[in-house]
């Protein structure tokens, strides 16, 4: 896993969406992985800069989203569709036939699941993914406990989700208790990887897993086997003893 340290959140987005940027350039119709969260919003921030600007082209590009919360309305603005379509489809010129994003409210979850998971290898696979990291360890919302052989499925949100992600509903009650997310599995056989952390909240979780070895119970750990994975933190997400490698 390749450690990158930027100075601040700002130089952290700047550098992921360069990374994108770099791959739309040496593959127009890359499959990208997506996800939501606080985390990525500088990220898609510079990447519609980079649009306006016409240094990248999403027209044949194909994003597929790691999760979406089970029951909610996709109008809901805490669903992320919603949050997708504010933050970067509806300001860059992806085809609307090439936006995946879990259905939240699918009639069959088992078979619908499996269909996505079809998708997306149908697509090729996917080139470039990007991730946030859960308090927890968590990525998509594969909480600890996540099979690494795991595919795209209903999961039970972990109580610590459900408390982080309270911040932006009214209450704890209102946050979903049930996600579809793509699997470990799923998500380890993306090409090459971006996740990023950001701010002191993370900063024991980098250090877990930077320092410790492969375990079920930290859900990200898995990317520690992964050939082609970048960790990109900011200085405040850092504990110090970390550097650039
Ligand atoms: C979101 C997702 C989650 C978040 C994680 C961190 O699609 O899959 O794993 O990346 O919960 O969220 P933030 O960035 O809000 O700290």
């Amino acid at each position: 896993m390749k450690i990158i340290i930027e100075d601040n959140y700002e130089n952290l987005s700047h550098k992921a969406a360069e990374v994108i940027k770099e791959q739309i350039g040496q593959k127009p119709d890359s499959v990208l992985g997506l996800a939501t969260g606080g985390t990525p919003i500088g990220t898609y921030n510079e990447l519609v800069k980079m649009y306006q600007n016409g240094e990248i082209d999403f027209s044949e590009v194909t994003a597929f989203n790691l999760d979406e919360y089970l029951g909610i309305e996709k109008k809901h603005e805490q669903s992320y569709h919603y949050y997708m379509q504010e933050k970067l489809f509806n300001k860059i010129n992806i085809k609307k036939e090439n936006i995946f994003i879990p259905e939240s409210k699918p009639k069959n979850p088992e078979e619908y699941c499996k269909w996505y998971e079809n998708k997306i290898k149908e697509k090729g696979g996917i080139d470039l993914q990007l991730l946030g990291i859960g308090s927890n360890g968590h990525i998509g919302f594969n909480e600890p406990g996540s099979d690494f052989k795991s595919k795209t499925r209903v999961i039970e949100l972990a109580k610590q989700t459900i408390e982080d992600n309270s911040r932006y509903f009214n209450s704890e009650k209102e946050v979903p208790n049930k996600a579809i997310t793509m699997g470990l599995d799923t998500i380890f056989k993306a090409k090459k990887i971006i996740i990023l952390a950001s701010g002191e909240k993370k900063k024991k979780i980098v250090k877990k897993i930077v320092n410790l070895e492969q375990t079920e119970k930290i859900p990200a750990t898995i990317l520690k086997k992964h050939p082609k994975t970048k960790l990109i933190i900011d200085k405040a997400a850092n504990t110090k003893d970390l550097v650039s490698n």
